[in-house]
This record gives C-alpha cells, sequence and structure tokens, in this order.
C-alpha cells in the first residue's frame, strides 16, 4: 500500500494516512510549466493499491487536473488500484441546476475522476453526500465532527454547561452527533419572521441557551456570514460563550474578523484546507483512514 501526497494534500494529511495504515509515503515532483500547465512526476515503480491525498481548495480547478494526472501516472508506474482521498471536494455545492442551462459540476467532476482511472474515493463532510451518487466507483463520505468534538473538549471547563447548535436544520445531523460525544445536548436555529416588521431572526427550535456554552457545528465557513449572525443571535438570547467548529474553514475575506466581531471565543477547522492563523487546526486523518479501511 502506497500514499501520494498531491500538491494539494493539506499539510501533514498524507503522512497521518501512511503512518495509520503502516504504508509507504510518496512525494511526487510537481511544478507548473511556464504557460501554466501542471506537471507531476511519480518517484519510480508503485505497485500495488495507491492512496492519492489530494485537497481541492484553494485553486480547485488546478487541484482536480492534478488529481487526474496522478491517476494516470500512478497506473503508469505499475499500481494495480488507485483510490482518491480528497478531504474538501471542489464544485460540491453545485449538485443541481438551479437555473436552467447550468451544469451539475460536481456530477462532471466525480464523473472525470472517475474516467481518470480512480476507482474509490473518500471525500470529507461533502456538501450533500447524495452527490457521490454520481461517482462511477464506491464512494464514502467520512465526517469530521468526532475528531472536532474531541478537539472542542479540551477548551470545555468542568462542569460547563454545553450545547451544541447546528445553524439551520440541514446541520442538525452534525450538531446531534458531536453532541453525543460531548454529552450535550443539541438543536438547530429557526429561522423567525416577524409578521409586522419583517425582521427575520433565528432561535434554537427548542432548547434554551440561557447561561449555557454554545457549540455551533457546521459543515463549512465560507465568508462567515452564516456562523457570525448565528452566533450573535445566540449570545443575544443569553448563551455564556460560543465556541465555533467546522470541517472545511475557507474563511473568505474578513470572514475571521466577522466571527470575531460577533463575538466567537474560539475556532476550531479541521485540516481539509489549509489553516489559518488565530483558527485551531484539527487533523481530520483519521477520519479519512478509518472510510480507507473499508475500500482497503
Ligand atoms: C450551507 O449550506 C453550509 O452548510 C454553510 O452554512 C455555508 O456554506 C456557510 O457559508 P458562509 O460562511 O458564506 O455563510
Amino acid at each position: 500500500l502506497i500514499v501520494v501526497e498531491g500538491p494539494g494534500a493539506p499539510e501533514g494529511f498524507a503522512e497521518g494516512v501512511a503512518r495509520r495504515l503502516g504504508a509507504d509515503l510518496v512525494k511526487p515532483v510537481y511544478k507548473i510549466f511556464p504557460d501554466g500547465e501542471s506537471y507531476v512526476r511519480l518517484p519510480g515503480r508503485l505497485e500495488g493499491t495507491v492512496v492519492v491525498v489530494q485537497s481541492m481548495y484553494p485553486q480547485q480547478d488546478k487541484r482536480l487536473v492534478e488529481a487526474l494526472l496522478l491517476a494516470e501516472a500512478s497506473y503508469g508506474a505499475g499500481a494495480s488500484r488507485v483510490i482518491l482521498v480528497a478531504p474538501y471536494m471542489a464544485y460540491a455545492r453545485q449538485d443541481k441546476r438551479f437555473l436552467e442551462g447550468e451544469p451539475i459540476s460536481i456530477k462532471a467532476v466525480l464523473k472525470a475522476l472517475g474516467a481518470a482511472g480512480y476507482d474509490a474515493l473518500v471525500t470529507i463532510d461533502i456538501h450533500k453526500p447524495e452527490s457521490l451518487a454520481y461517482f462511477p466507483g464506491r464512494a464514502l463520505d467520512a465526517t469530521a465532527v468526532p475528531q472536532l468534538a474531541e478537539a472542542v473538549r479540551g477548551s470545555i471547563g468542568e462542569g460547563e454547561d454545553i450545547v451544541v447548535i447546528a445553524p439551520d436544520r440541514g446541520a442538525v445531523r452534525r450538531a446531534e452527533r458531536m453532541a453525543s460525544i460531548l454529552r450535550a445536548q443539541h438543536d438547530y436555529l429557526e429561522k423567525h419572521r416577524d409578521r409586522y416588521t419583517g425582521e427575520v431572526t433565528y432561535r434554537p427550535k427548542s432548547i434554551d441557551v440561557q447561561g449555557k456554552t454554545v457549540v455551533i457545528v457546521d459543515d463549512m465557513v465560507s465568508t462567515g456570514g452564516t456562523m457570525a449572525r448565528a452566533a450573535s443571535m445566540l449570545l443575544s438570547l443569553g448563551a455564556r460563550r460560543v465556541i465555533a467548529a467546522c470541517t472545511h474553514g475557507l474563511f473568505l475575506g474578513d470572514a475571521l474578523e466577522k466571527l470575531r466581531k460577533a463575538g466567537i471565543e474560539e475556532i476550531y477547522s479541521a485540516n481539509t484546507v489549509p489553516v489559518p492563523e488565530g483558527v485551531k487546526p484539527v487533523d481530520a486523518s483519521p477520519a479519512a483512514v478509518e472510510a480507507l479501511r473499508e475500500l482497503l
């Protein structure tokens, strides 16, 4: 078993996978031609099963093409089977034709990865796990929630009353999973519109957060708008403090500042993408390895 560290692998991720699987770690030569095209070269023969670790953010398009090249190179170097570990799967949010004439982008991407030769795929907390049906082989969606929960546990004091909240109903299963690990209650924020003023507020569906430490968990922080809004609402409802945890922390533009201004004390992000300073990194490679073991 060989683990190939793609140029898009988050720092330490491929090492973590190789170490846990007892596999050899291979680092390809990587460069960009003067015209901007990517070049990869695997050092030596790779026989048996090859696991390529390649996340797809930032530079989604480049990372995707490198993933295609690494599959072809692996078979060329002697691999009998090639599996992709993509901790962050690009294009996952365009999972339907919102407007006529649009592509189902994730369908195109997953079909291309299958056509390149990947016969199985592991990703982490993909936007909609149902999208993985577009991949022609076996595809598993691992979750970094257990790792995030263990990390967050380190910030919780003895006897502190905590609740785990999802910013919307769609994320409630993540909140439920984290809450079960932290032995806490969970809930999600529900949208309310004042019929007279039109003002929109968000409140937990059934839990009172007064005096409690709230952990908000989501799959992704992109502009930070969702997480910041959720934190402000919960603090205004009397939460004692707010901790944020996400799998894919993109933190675009002034997202981190927005989160701080909203009163979030601590921010945790899994290392599916580069984790910026000021955010506590959480190693999600154990989640990928657990899924990989099902495929090996
Ligand atoms: C939405 O479906 C996702 O779970 C996230 O809540 C969303 O992508 C976060 O985006 P932003 O940080 O831009 O509000």
